[in-house]
């Protein structure tokens, strides 16, 4: 019941002339992507206009990396809800653990963020996870819930069934080590416990990515445990080659 989604975050790198052509080799290696598998690429917001242009005929999604939690006003150097969905973005990722950690971004802010993009229609993709002391300290559960709540906190169903969580152990992100698929199911698995107390059945539609590393080469056994509903993938998206190869899998496995 629920379709894969696969997603690129670009994080800051590459300018117009490097997500160009990167959009054309996914397209070129990819010219078409099966119904069962939503594909979402997120480049920096400089090159947001340029994507949506350039794969306007195609069934690829496009979305921003962050955004305000305001509509408008006085805030120098931010962009809204309001403004991305005008551009024709469908996705923003919020809360990334880089902007938890770099950009002091609170639970309560993400929190902010996530029902401003729900106003404006614009899906959220919510990322949660533990560092690497709250995972030995065997507090990771407790990590990732009090996230889970404070970004879900007070929202109706129809509003939750609109996110997207992102579960990424902020110490396989960037680094090449991989949550185990066992580590990555038993995560997913609580987090959608923990939105099953709060939204009933629901739960079961909202879609669960796992991030931190992956690739290729390991897509296919974390895609293959039944609450990984697809991937948020950093380093690898930047290569349209291992990118498509994600999509591929993801594809076999529907
Ligand atoms: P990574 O990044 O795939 O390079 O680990 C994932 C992310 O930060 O979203």
């Amino acid at each position: 019941m629920r379709k894969f989604l696969i997603a690129g975050n670009w994080k800051m790198n590459g300018g117009a002339e490097f997500a160009s052509d990167l959009l054309s080799s996914i397209k070129e290696h990819k010219p078409a992507i099966s119904e069962d598998v939503d594909v979402l690429v997120c480049p920096p917001f400089i090159s947001l206009s340029m994507a949506i242009d350039q794969l306007h005929e195609t069934d690829l999604l496009v979305g921003a990396q962050n955004m305000h939690q305001a509509d408008e006003g006085a805030f120098t150097g931010e962009i809204s809800a309001k403004m991305l969905v005008e551009a024709g973005c469908s996705y923003v990722i919020l809360g990334h653990s880089e902007r938890r950690a770099y950009f002091h971004e609170t639970d309560q802010l993400i929190h902010e963020k996530t029902k401003n993009a729900l106003a404006h229609d614009l899906a959220p993709v919510v990322c949660v996870g533990e560092l690497l002391e709250e995972r030995k300290s065997g507090d990771h559960f407790n990590v990732v819930k009090g996230q889970v709540q404070a970004a879900f906190d007070g929202l109706s169903s129809e509003e939750a069934v609109q996110i997207v969580v992102a579960y990424e152990p902020v110490w396989a992100i960037g680094t090449g080590e991989t949550a185990s698929p066992e580590q990555a199911q038993e995560m997913h698995a609580f987090i959608r416990s923990i939105l099953k107390e709060h939204f009933g059945e629901i739960a079961d539609a909202i879609r669960i990515l796992y991030g931190g590393s992956m690739k290729p080469g390991n897509a296919g056994e974390l895609l293959q445990q039944p609450d990984v509903d697809g991937g948020l993938i950093g380093g690898a998206s930047l290569d349209a080659e291992s990118f498509v190869s994600i999509i591929t899998t993801a594809e076999s496995l529907s």
